[in-house]
């Protein structure tokens, strides 16, 4: 478990780009907090890190989910808030993703449900003031326990 806070979205995209430095291929990312939180926010940092033009990533509500190829990795991006259930998220089809040789971020992930694969970095954003953002960062598993703490590392 990791908290850590940013006071600016400039700050928010620097974080994001420097997680992006730690991603592999098969990588999954689940993103909670409220509207406006800063998911989409965070997402352009790693967008940026990964190599791709942050301006390009919206919050990829009617599309649902997007692919960017970046310099190395691809990035899907998916955001479930406009999906009620589970049904309608399987159908939509993102447990192929989970296989694919991609950086997958998932927005609203909760909404998954069981979907979501056993491990993964769970990141949950709460918003503290009008530009004050609290990220906590959570392993589901080893391979994101051992990503944490390089990021921890980094980030002393
Ligand atoms: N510290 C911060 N981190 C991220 N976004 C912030 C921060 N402070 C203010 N904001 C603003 O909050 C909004 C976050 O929007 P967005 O990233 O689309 O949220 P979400 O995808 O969670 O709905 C943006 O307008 C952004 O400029
Ligand atoms: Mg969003």
């Amino acid at each position: 478990m990791l908290n850590l806070t940013t006071n600016t979205p400039e700050q928010t995209i620097a974080m994001g780009k420097q997680l992006a430095e730690f991603l592999k291929p098969g990588d999954v990312i689940a993103l909670s907090g409220n509207l406006g939180a800063g998911k989409t926010t965070l997402v352009k940092g790693i967008a940026q890190g990964m190599g791709i033009n942050e301006k390009k990533v919206n919050s990829p509500s009617y599309v649902l989910i997007r692919e960017y190829k970046g310099k190395n990795i691809q990035l899907f991006h998916c955001d479930l808030y406009r999906l009620n259930n589970v049904e309608q998220i399987s159908f939509l089809g993102i447990e192929d993703y989970f296989d694919r040789e991609g950086v997958f971020v998932i927005e609203w992930a909760k909404r998954a449900g069981d979907l979501l694969p056993d491990e993964y970095l769970d990141i949950n954003i709460d918003l503290l003031g009008e530009e004050k953002r609290g990220f906590r960062l959570k392993a589901r598993g080893d391979k994101y326990q051992r990503l944490l703490n390089k990021f921890k590392n980094l980030i002393k």
